[in-house]
């Protein structure tokens, strides 16, 4: 089985199954832009410098799966310009909103990566933080990152799928024992097996986003009457795992 497909599969094994999802009562999957509102002073972390040193002294960066604007608004007083693509068009409000409290001259895509590259357009510097693990077949994804990037991409990911720590509650309310998650050693295989050359550096993050007991509530396809149920639940579970990995390559 080639990297590629290991990748998959293991993504595939994060899905939930219809009759569960049949009782949803709102979307689990969905991201809420609130969650993901850009820190007013960004943390130093090893994507920001990694992006930096790519931009040197300015240039233009495309942001895939922007979401609010963690990965590029970081970069206030060195981008020139952001491409901001994301499927939410909700996610890309939060990004405009940001980009021009910071005086950033900026451009939204809306659409799914890498659906809408063309559109977007290339840029000196491309980053997609925290989007591989919602993707399933990665290939695509990557090759069209790197032909977008004049001169490198950074890519920042979680040490496994950021829902993998749930895994256990699953069980516990609808006896659902998944498979393991996809790791970053997993995505490095396939970045190898396209043969790109790929920097790594693993390091712990200060903060994850907000998930508290009734957003877990309904990433588990409970209805809100559950939630109390569910925080005693949560309390049980070991805290998130904080490893996260910024992948860098050229473009
Ligand atoms: C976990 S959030 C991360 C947001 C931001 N990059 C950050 O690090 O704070 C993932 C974002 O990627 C977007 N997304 C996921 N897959 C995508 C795809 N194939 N194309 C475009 N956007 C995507 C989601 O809508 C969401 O806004």
């Amino acid at each position: 089985m080639s990297a590629a497909q290991r990748w998959a599969e293991l993504q595939e094994g994060r899905g939930i199954p219809p009759e569960i999802l049949a009782h949803a009562t709102a979307p689990p999957w969905l991201h809420d832009p609130t969650d993901f509102t850009a820190p007013a002073v960004p943390a130093d972390t090893p994507s920001r410098r990694a992006a930096s040193g790519l931009l040197g002294a300015g240039g233009t960066v495309l942001d895939v799966g922007c979401g609010g604007g963690g990965a590029s608004l970081a970069l206030a007083g060195v981008v020139a310009h952001v491409t901001a693509v994301d499927q939410q068009s909700d996610m890309l409000e939060v990004f405009a909103a940001g980009a021009t409290a910071r005086g950033i001259a900026h451009r939204l895509v809306p659409g799914r990566w890498p659906d809408v590259a063309i559109a977007a357009g290339p840029a000196d510097v491309v980053l997609s933080h925290h989007v591989l693990h919602n993707v399933v077949d990665l290939p695509p994804f990557l090759l069209a990152l790197t032909a977008a990037a004049r001169r490198g991409v950074v890519v920042e990911m979680f040490a496994e799928h950021p829902m993998a720590w749930l895994d256990g509650l699953w069980v516990r309310f609808h006896d659902l024992h998944r498979p393991p998650p996809a790791t970053t050693d997993d995505a490095l295989a396939v970045v190898a097996e396209l043969g790109i050359d790929v920097r790594v550096e693993r390091w712990e993050r200060e903060t994850v986003p907000r998930q508290d007991a009734q957003w877990v509530t309904r990433r588990l396809c409970l209805p809100v009457e559950r939630v109390a149920e569910v925080a005693v639940a949560l309390d049980a579970v070991p805290s998130r795992p904080r490893m996260a990995a910024t992948l860098v390559w050229e473009g």
